[in-house]
């Protein structure tokens, strides 16, 4: 038998390899398109596309059946309110009250009812006891200020008949012109039209009708008879939805006179820029929905719905940014289509000879549409923000590393990860437990077998202030001695289904119950289960993940709630179903802040569902992506959307959730997650094990370094943080954000700016690519964060090497950076640590920044208790100034951190006279006399800035100071 093998050993050789190749080879993977409907599918979008379609062919010989009736028309308090009439026919006109409100801060607001429907004048089809009204409750969850009138709107008197004129916004240079026949709006600034509502006529509200049955055989004799196949009842992938309200969609279009691009409505995987929808090269052929949803291994470049929904588009062009919020809860769609610019004769440029379009429908619910009229992206975010909400300002460990798994299996797998972290030293400070922690997939009970001792193993974590967060999901296991599970039934707390019994269907434990957190007393009770006498085995180092907020319904029409269940009040879930995910993280928000009495901590929740508002109480990821290059680079889009969109505690799963990574891209995919507001690894259940530490080197200190990057730049983070908190801007930022009136990078969404620090990065995204091709808008000099290479140049791309171990980075000249530069294992623990300030000069020898401290933790930062400085360099001097409001509690916080110095002053590109230099002069406010300090100066070749080093100047980061050059 020499020379052959025997038959077993080359199949055991096939099979390796077969093996091993499948290590390589990521199955080709795709969403079932076949489980989630297509426009055409969905019979409101179907007919208000139709309706949209009609419309345009019938060009100028069709007028809209809308008219705002000139009599109903009164002003009063900032408020214009009068009633539409919409023609049935010569006969018949359906009222709909209309109320446009001009709001203090210069937005206004544009809602539109049904008459009979706000009276309950209709009747319900299949006895059914859902709500007659459209329903009006959104605001309840999405809207907590700037709803004041404004006192100065007027109409103006002269005006030509059938036309009204309201002058508002700032000074009253904001003008509403409102035409009466048919009904349409201008908004305008400065004289100009940024924003029109209904000009193309597809204004569409459907009113409430009966069903009429047709004598059989009489079809022909009716040939003009709308089609109402999808009025009454529609079937989708076998469950029928009974419609007992039959069709009442709302659909508006919404044009923007010379904006070229459009930005916002998340979440879809696709570019930032949003593109055409009514298909052609390049574009789309569906309308981008939002339809909250669990969409199992979703596509790339996608208008498909995904898990959040955040209807708050915004428009931009060099010099003006415009928006509308359109709060609706129910399904919606949205077309886009570019046309070539003939209202607006004064938009100029090559790229701004668009008008966009954007067509809006939703299946219920009223119009209820937030005009803002700019004109800075800045001040989208802020009037955005003073409605919805602005960005919880997190704990502290929040913006640090998360290393997640599904599933970390027992406690003591979970202590072995947390002692492995430090043996590699490798900060982390939050580590996740996913489903598999539970018995028996029972919220709130620990699996008695794998996690005998929660405690111990918080404790564990506690040593090193770290933190543990565990899953707690909506749907309740319907078992019986499940007390969870008992008290939702026995308490009438769950969703029900269209006949009024309780709602059964299928997630992770099997037959499922779904609380209703419409319900005030089903808020009551969920708030009062995390007590930690009532969720034993937590200490006040745990924190929550809501997951499958949809919610997630496995054999549910599209993996979700039939839309004819009905919810507390008995809104039927058609009305609410955008909103539903929020309710339940505002429920465990207030659970948390319950915990213990007199124990005041912020709250730390993830959501993977959300709406318009999340923000203010949660972080939200992408779901789950896919462990490929596509998924990495589309991240970063998808993050940057969000954070213009008012929710910028995003992050996408670090390494990809589906398959294995190779370990390049599990390094590059940590080198661009330390730049995700919210950063975390997480992985399926069926991939391998990839926590940095068991990744073989060279990857391991590469992903390890990468890290720290993130460790070290937190307290500009956590500034970033701060000013999201009060201003609504985004953490990270896209090129059009930072550089509103350069064209050439407003569809730039694969590089990004670090808050208002200066910090410029492109993560390599692709396989194999070792530079990185950065835009640069402006003048300024531009200097590598690790050597100071110099790139200049406005207006053009600039090669930056970024070999794997390198991540490319800039800093744009004229910023102060804050840094911690003494590497630990959490950022707990460098609390005191004390700090680098790297100031980068600009052109003009100046520099500015800022910093914000605070405990990381309470909320006495309400309080003053607080940090809050600006660095200036001017003149040869650096000073710090405070640019805080004083509190109650700022003298003591300030005592507390008086030991925490600047340890390090880092001057890039300081002049050349600085040679000669060995000290400079500290003055520290209420020091008797100045000190010195030692100064070295670097000089470079080769491209590379000089820099120098102050060592030591032993100011404290809360006071006044000023260094001396
Ligand atoms: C779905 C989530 O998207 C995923 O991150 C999680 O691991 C699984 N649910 C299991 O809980």
């Amino acid at each position: 038998m020499a020379g052959r093998r025997p038959l077993s050993t080359c199949w055991t050789l096939f099979l390796s390899l077969v093996i091993l190749l499948g290590c390589f080879i990521i199955p080709g993977v795709s969403v079932k398109h076949e489980n989630f409907k297509k426009c055409s599918q969905s019979g409101f979008c179907k007919r208000n596309r139709a309706y949209a379609d009609d419309v345009s062919a019938k060009g100028a010989s069709w007028s809209s059946p809308y008219e705002l009736d000139s009599s109903s028309i009164q002003f009063k308090d900032g408020q214009l309110q009068g009633t539409i009439l919409k023609s049935i026919s010569a006969e018949e006109k359906v009222k709909l009250p209309l109320v446009v409100s001009f709001l203090e801060s210069g937005v206004a607001r544009v809602v539109i009812d049904e008459e009979k429907r706000i009276n309950g004048d209709i009747e319900l089809r299949h006895n059914s006891r859902a709500r007659k009204e459209r329903y009006n409750e959104s605001e309840k969850w999405v809207i907590v200020g700037g709803l004041e009138l404004s006192k100065s709107a007027t109409v103006e008197s002269e005006t030509e008949a059938g036309v009204t004129k309201v002058l508002y916004g700032p000074e009253n240079a904001y003008q509403a012109v409102i035409r009466h026949a048919p009904f349409d709006v201008e908004f305008k600034r400065d004289g100009q039209t940024h924003v029109q509502l209904n000009n193309k006529g597809y204004l569409n509200m459907e009113h409430w009708r009966p069903k009429v049955d047709a004598p059989e055989g009489d079809d022909e004799q009716k040939p003009e008879q709308e089609d109402e196949g999808t009025w009454w009842e529609e079937t989708f992938g076998g469950n029928t939805d009974s419609k007992p309200r039959g069709p009442e969609s709302v659909g508006l279009d919404i044009t923007f006179p010379g904006y070229n691009h459009v930005f916002g409505i998340p979440e879809h995987a696709d570019s930032m820029s949003l593109r055409e929808t009514r298909g052609g090269s390049g574009n789309h052929d569906e309308p981008y929905r939002l339809y909250n949803a669990d969409v199992f291994e979703y596509e790339l470049n996608s208008p498909m719905t995904l898990y959040g929904a955040i209807p708050l588009m915004q428009a931009h062009r060099a010099g003006s940014t415009v928006g509308v919020f359109w709060l609706n809860a129910a399904e919606t769609w949205i077309d886009i289509v570019k046309t070539t610019s003939t209202a607006n004769p004064l938009s100029l440029g090559v790229g701004s000879k668009m008008d966009t379009q954007s067509h809006w429908f939703s299946e219920a619910g009223q119009i209820d549409l937030f005009v803002f009229l700019g004109p800075t992206p800045q001040e989208i975010s802020k009037k955005y923000g003073e409605l919805t909400g602005y960005t919880q300002l997190p704990q502290h460990f929040a913006i640090a590393y998360h290393q997640c798994r599904w599933n970390y299996i027992t406690d003591e797998d979970v202590k072995d990860v947390d002692r492995n972290f430090d043996k590699y030293q490798i900060p982390y400070d939050v580590i996740w437990l996913d489903l598999e922690y539970l018995d028996d997939r029972k919220y709130f009970v620990w699996d008695p077998l794998t996690f005998p001792n929660p405690i111990g193993m918080e404790e564990q974590l506690d040593d090193t202030e770290r933190k543990l967060v565990v899953l707690i999901d909506p749907h309740i296991k319907n078992k019986e001695k499940y007390a969870i599970s008992e008290e939702l039934q026995s308490k009438n707390l769950a969703t029900l289904n269209k006949d009024g019994e309780i709602y059964e269907g299928w997630c992770w434990p099997g037959s499922s119950h779904w609380v209703d957190c419409f319900n005030p007393e089903a808020r009551k009770w969920w708030k009062s289960l995390f007590k930690y006498e009532k969720f034993k085995g937590t200490l006040s180092n745990v924190f929550i993940w809501n997951d499958m907020n949809e919610p997630s319904v496995f054999n549910g029409p599209e993996t979700t709630m039939p839309k004819d269940n009905l919810h507390h009040g008995n809104w039927e879930h058609r009305d609410i179903h955008n909103v539903n995910g929020i309710t339940l993280v505002n429920a465990t928000y207030d659970g948390l802040l319950e915990r213990k009495k007199g124990e005041l901590r912020r709250p730390f929740i993830l959501t993977r569902s959300y709406y318009a508002g999340a923000q203010r109480m949660s972080a939200m990821w992408t779901g789950d992506n896919q462990a490929t290059w596509e998924h990495l680079a589309m991240s970063l889009p998808m993050v940057l959307n969000n954070g213009i969109s008012g929710f910028p505690f995003a992050g996408a799963d670090v390494g990809g959730f589906f398959h294995n990574p190779s370990k390049d891209l599990l390094t590059r995919w940590y080198q661009t997650g330390i730049w995700y507001p919210f950063f975390r690894a997480h992985a399926h259940i069926d991939t391998r094990r990839r926590e940095p530490y068991l990744i073989s080197e060279p990857h391991r200190s590469i992903i390890a370094q990468a890290i720290r990057l993130r460790y070290q730049l937190l307290p500009a983070w956590y500034t970033a943080f701060h000013e999201a908190s009060v201003n609504g801007t985004p953490i990270v930022r896209p090129q059009f954000y930072a550089h509103p009136s350069d064209e050439a990078g407003f569809a730039i969404d694969d590089q990004l700016y670090l808050g208002s620090t200066g910090i410029l990065t492109k993560p390599v995204v692709s396989e194999g690519t070792t530079t990185a091709e950065i835009y640069i808008a402006d003048d300024e000099k531009y200097y590598d964060y690790f050597d100071y290479t110099v790139y200049q140049g406005g207006g053009k791309r600039h090669t930056v090497p970024a070999p794997l171990e390198k991540v490319p980075i800039l800093m744009q000249g004229g910023h102060v950076i804050p840094r911690k530069d003494r590497p630990r294992r959490s950022s707990g623990l460098m609390k005191w640590d004390p700090y680098t300030l790297v100031v980068v000069l600009d052109k003009n020898s100046e520099a500015d920044g800022t910093l914000y401290v605070d405990d990381g933790e309470t909320f006495d930062y309400e309080r003053g208790a607080y940090i809050h400085r600006r660095f200036h360099y001017q003149d040869s001097a650096l000073s710090s100034e405070d640019i805080g409001t004083q509190g109650p509690k700022t003298a003591d916080y300030q005592k507390a951190m008086a030991n925490v110095r600047v340890e390090r002053v880092v001057v890039v590109d300081p002049p050349k006279e600085w040679q000669e230099k060995t000290i400079v002069t500290v003055i520290e406010d209420g020091a008797k006399i100045a000190s010195t300090a030692s100064i070295e100066y670097y000089d470079q070749q080769g491209g590379k800035a000089p820099y120098a080093v102050v060592k030591n100047p032993n100011v404290s980061i809360g006071k006044n100071w000023r260094i001396e050059f």
